[in-house]
């Protein structure tokens, strides 16, 4: 069955229920840590990557061939933090005035009495499917457990079950107003895992005290192992310099011996912190050996407020961590929601923001940030085997429109065509213009 999206010239395809076998042929292969993409063809049988082929072989009987000539073979992107509950919900209406992340949180506050399950499932799905379309097969979605009924973190599960065949859903536990916001949050907590949620998650600056925040850290590390969970923090996200709960983090990561399961995610202090604490905190990183996730996108407009000028960048020292081998990824955060009224969801935009808010201009560097939304972002989920074009594993894959990493970014390109669970999802046709 064929299905025409309303978003773009798109395609869409129902799985069949038997697939003939794949030919992916004449496109070059992005391999992790090669400079330049490699001429191979892509053999997929039942989805799974049966064969990754020298071209000029001859063509196996039997196969679909999908002509891939001038394509950019690449494993999906990656979307390493978003707030699904909140997306689109915004629709235009730009309601955050002061455009600060205090004011979103209480936007969002009224807002969040007013969901439904059925509301959020639709916006959320809708986000997903977009996302897709542009490549975006594994998506980290924090969700709002500070809502009194769950309602956001029982529809993110439906929705978990609900796009399984065609995308990976992980869901974060997020206290978004506090662990100690209000009396039964610590039993939401231990609720909503034990209701199925993935991720542990928590908001330390935001708690009412330092101690709070600490003590904070400390509880989710313990839930955490309690229920073997993974762990993504919403950490320090202001431009106060003394907000320095990343160091409890690694702390606690160093001690449990669990950094590659815990991510810090924004850590926008971190660009606001004095050279010297900042050396010593790096020196601590390299033991606890924990993820990083940047948002730049919506912290280059949240943060620095309170700022005339000089006015800060608000945005955590990607470039620093990546030189000193921290795994970091790039998350889109927000799309249409009280944070940031714009964004469609394109993690090649997050990479381009990346590339200019953290003045990463080099080759070495902008090719970095391609890596920030494919295979770092793979990391900071634990994907494990599950992701990658590797013989064996399951076949999901973009055909971007673009020679390699540096053009992709340039031109924030979208993929002709979209694989996931060895099956063509969707496919973009190229957009010509023309002068009369
Ligand atoms: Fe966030």
């Amino acid at each position: 069955m064929i299905l025409v999206s309303g978003f773009g010239f798109l395609i869409y395809s129902v799985k069949p229920l038997t697939t003939p076998p794949l030919l992916i042929r004449g496109g070059a292969l992005l391999l992790q840590g090669q400079p330049q993409p490699i001429p191979k063809d892509i053999l997929i049988t039942a989805g799974k990557i049966d064969q990754i082929r020298d071209p000029g072989q001859p063509l196996p009987s039997g196969v679909t061939e999908l002509p891939a000539k001038g394509l950019l073979i690449s494993p999906p992107f990656v979307e390493s933090h978003i707030h699904l509950d909140s997306a689109l919900i915004d629709a235009g209406r730009c309601i955050n005035q002061s455009g600060t992340l205090f004011e979103g949180i209480e936007k969002w506050r009224e807002i969040k009495k007013t969901l439904t399950i059925e509301s959020i499932l639709e916006r959320a799905e809708e986000t997903l499917r977009r996302q897709a379309e542009q490549g975006v097969l594994f998506v980290r979605s924090h969700a709002d457990v500070s809502e009194s009924r769950l309602v956001p973190l029982k529809a993110l599960l439906q929705l978990r079950e609900r796009v399984k065949s065609w995308t990976t859903l992980q869901i974060v536990a997020f206290p978004q107003d506090g662990l100690y916001g209000h009396p039964d949050q610590l039993d939401r907590m231990e609720e909503s895992l034990k209701l199925g949620a993935d991720v542990v998650g928590g908001i330390p600056h935001y708690e009412l005290t330092r101690e709070d925040g600490v003590n904070s850290v400390h509880k989710i590390f313990d839930l955490a192992n309690k229920y073997d969970r993974l762990i993504d923090v919403h950490c320090d996200e202001v431009d106060d310099p003394q907000s320095r709960f990343l160091e409890v983090m690694a702390a606690c990561a160093i001690r449990a011996g669990n950094g590659p399961r815990v991510t810090a995610s924004h850590t926008t202090a971190f660009g606001s912190y004095e050279n010297a604490y900042a050396n010593k905190l790096l020196g601590f990183l390299q033991h606890a050996n924990i993820n990083f996730v940047a948002n730049p996108l919506i912290n280059i407009v949240l943060q620095g407020r309170a700022d005339t000028y000089p006015k800060r960048r608000g945005v955590t020292r990607v470039k620093e961590l990546w030189q000193g081998g921290h795994n970091v990824s790039l998350g889109y955060d927000c799309i249409m929601d009280p944070w940031y009224a714009l964004g469609t969801g394109n993690m090649l935009d997050a990479a381009h923001m990346a590339v200019h808010v953290c003045q990463m201009m080099g080759q070495s560097e902008i090719d970095a940030c391609y890596d920030m939304v494919t295979w770092n972002a793979a990391k900071t989920l634990n994907l494990g085997e599950a992701y990658g074009i590797e013989e064996g594993r399951e076949a999901n894959l973009v055909l971007l429109d673009a020679p390699n990493r540096f053009e992709a970014i340039r031109t924030r390109a979208k993929p002709r065509h979209v694989i996931s669970r060895g099956h063509v999802l969707c496919q973009t046709t190229a957009v010509n213009t023309a002068w009369p």
